[in-house]
């Protein structure tokens, strides 16, 4: 009489034993029995069919109708019993395979008696060396890539790398003193302001220099560079800040900037008008102007901000006969800060302003990606769709 899964009323140990010592000779028993193609199909549709299988059969009224307490123990036996099915399936698959090739190259027919010699030689070779069946689909391992703000940034150090300047990093969570004391912010600086900064919270009992924040850019890695080195000195320091903006298509409140400083004894805003220019035409293109701008930093003196002719309409102004939406008709683009060191910043790393001079400069990652790659939405870096990102690899 041909095997049928019954339902357990008994999940004792000897029970689930017997139950399975059933099972598995029934398994060797029909396996035995398999002498063409035609034969391993049914054997395979019985046992291992997706719909009412026995494997599917045992899983639900066994496995299902376990106590809690049995469920772990009847899971594992099922996992056991699972892979040894599909052993079996596969093992005969392999062997019938193999008589089908001979039948149909023409060799003589075999006894039944050799012909099972030869699978179980063939079933104990899969045993040996577990077969690869070549005929399953691949498993696809699909490579990462890099994303496009660090895509970007490395893009913006490895400009900088090639003139001579290292790399520096520095700390996410600053001090008050390298965020804004060190760089010549007065104390009450609209910066400091909590609307801008997010501030590490229990730290009124400290000074105000020790105590914690966010940084909000990375120009305290200019201090702690300068502390660490004397000049001649050229570094490009990236790395995120944070700001206590709400998110827009234009704000986030994490993203990433790239800052710059070289001090030697004798730089002039010559240099760093040379620099950005070079720099600005190496991202984006040889035809493109830099134009400095009065600004205003509390870290350098004189500051400036660096447009660049617009990308979009060639500095003019107009696109296709209407005015230019991203330079809003200007045909300039505002893209980054600069300026000579103040010498007050001198002061608080024991440089002799007297002799020394430097320029320093920061940009935004984000900015210069989305120019880069016209990408409207600052917030499409941050939301980790694929489609999104897969499109920079
Ligand atoms: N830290 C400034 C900001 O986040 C950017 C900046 C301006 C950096 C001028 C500089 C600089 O080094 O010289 O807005």
């Amino acid at each position: 009489m041909s095997y049928t899964v019954t339902k357990l009323a008994d999940f004792s140990t000897a029970a689930l034993d017997c139950a399975v010592r059933e099972l598995l000779s029934a398994l060797e028993t029909e396996a035995e029995s398999i002498r063409d193609w035609e034969q391993w199909k049914r054997f395979r549709d019985r046992w291992v069919a997706r719909k009412n299988g026995i494997l599917t059969q045992v899983r639900e009224s066994w496995l299902k109708s376990a106590p809690t307490e049995s469920k772990a123990d009847v899971g594992q036996l099922f996992n056991r019993i699972k892979a040894q099915v599909e052993d079996k399936v596969d093992e005969i698959r392999q062997s019938t395979m193999s008589w089908e090739e001979e039948r149909e190259s023409g060799r003589p027919e075999e006894s039944s008696a050799q012909s099972y010699s030869r699978a179980s030689d063939a079933i104990r070779a899969i045993h040996l060396a577990k077969h690869v069946d070549v005929t399953l689909p691949g498993i696809r391992r699909p490579l990462g890539a890099e994303h496009p703000v660090i895509k970007t940034m490395n893009e913006i150090v490895g400009v900088f790398r090639n003139l001579g300047y290292s790399v520096e990093e520095g700390p996410e969570i600053e001090t008050d003193y390298y965020n804004f004391e060190a760089l010549n912010f007065p104390p009450n600086h609209p910066a400091r302001d909590t609307q801008d900064t997010l501030f590490i919270a229990g730290q009124e009992s400290k000074p105000q220099r020790d105590r914690l924040l966010l940084r909000t850019h990375t120009s305290p890695v200019q201090i702690r560079s300068m502390e660490k080195m004397r000049p001649p000195l050229r570094v490009v320091c990236p790395g995120k800040v944070h700001r206590n903006d709400a998110p827009d298509a234009t704000h986030s409140p994490i993203f990433h900037q790239i800052e710059g400083l070289a001090v030697d004894t004798n730089i002039t805003f010559c240099d760093l008008k040379g620099t950005l220019d070079h720099a600005m035409k190496a991202l984006f293109g040889s035809s493109v102007k830099t134009r400095f701008y009065p600004s205003f930093f509390p870290f350098t003196e004189p500051s400036a901000d660096v447009q660049i002719s617009c990308i979009f309409c060639g500095g003019t102004g107009t696109r296709d006969g209407s005015p230019c939406r991203n330079c809003k008709a200007s045909g300039w683009i505002e893209l980054l800060g600069c300026g000579m060191v103040d010498p007050n910043v001198y002061g608080f790393v024991d440089y002799d302003p007297a002799k020394v001079a430097g320029f320093a400069f920061g940009m935004g990652v984000e900015r210069i990606a989305i120019l880069k790659y016209g990408v409207d939405d600052i917030q499409l870096f941050f939301n980790g769709d694929v489609r999104f990102l897969e499109q920079f690899a």
